[in-house]
């Protein structure tokens, strides 16, 4: 039980830490250049910079590496993000939950536009969950056996429960440093 909580938050940091990245790195040119869609309204919205997207990409692979390393210099029980395959497979994989991360954003905002909720609104679950999902999905296309040896339902049921919660502190932590309009 502990096992699977640990290894599921161990193996999840790197994604969790995207999106604060993109909080903090972000800013500057909108991803959307302010285009509309077929509906009038913003494809993307003005909360999504390309300084977010590879800001909170960089920052998932710079905690993943470290805790790469960690758990290779201390064998811990946990993922080590394939750095004992090599470099260059820690690095894959660290892209690929970091790139899935902010894609899974994306397309979160995609959809909350699309459904006429403003940047900043709120739509429960989606907010919360893009990016679990998106970081999900790439890694079940692109790199399917090493995550599915690693993470199983056990540790998805587990990240499901737990995200929303530990989402909503963080906005509220981000809300009140300033970097963020809204609580959520
Ligand atoms: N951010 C960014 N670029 C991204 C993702 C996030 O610049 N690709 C920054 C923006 O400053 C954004 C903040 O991180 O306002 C919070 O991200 P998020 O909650 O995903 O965006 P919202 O502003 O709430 O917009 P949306 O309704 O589209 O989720
Ligand atoms: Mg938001």
């Amino acid at each position: 039980m502990i096992d699977i909580v640990v290894q599921a938050l161990w193996f999840m940091f790197p994604a969790y830490t995207t999106g604060p990245g993109a909080v903090f790195l972000g800013g500057g040119r909108r991803m959307d250049s302010g285009r509309l869609a077929k509906d009038g309204r913003p494809l993307l919205g003005k909360g999504k910079t390309w300084r977010g997207f590879f800001g909170g990409m960089l920052t998932g692979i710079f905690t993943g590496s470290v805790l790469a390393v960690l758990s290779r210099m201390y064998s811990l029980p946990v993922t080590d993000f394939r750095l004992g395959e090599g470099v260059l497979e820690c690095i894959t994989a660290l892209l690929l939950i970091s790139l899935g991360a902010m894609l899974g954003d994306l397309m979160g905002s995609y959809i909350k536009r699309r459904m006429g909720i403003e940047s900043g609104g709120r739509l429960p679950l989606m907010d919360q969950l893009d990016f679990v999902f998106g970081t999900w999905l790439l890694l079940a296309a692109a790199a399917p056996s090493w995550f599915f040896s690693v993470f199983t339902a056990w540790h998805a049921i587990f990240i499901l429960v737990f995200t929303p919660v530990a989402h909503r502190i963080t906005n509220i932590a981000g809300y009140y440093l300033g970097k963020k309009e809204v609580p959520w």
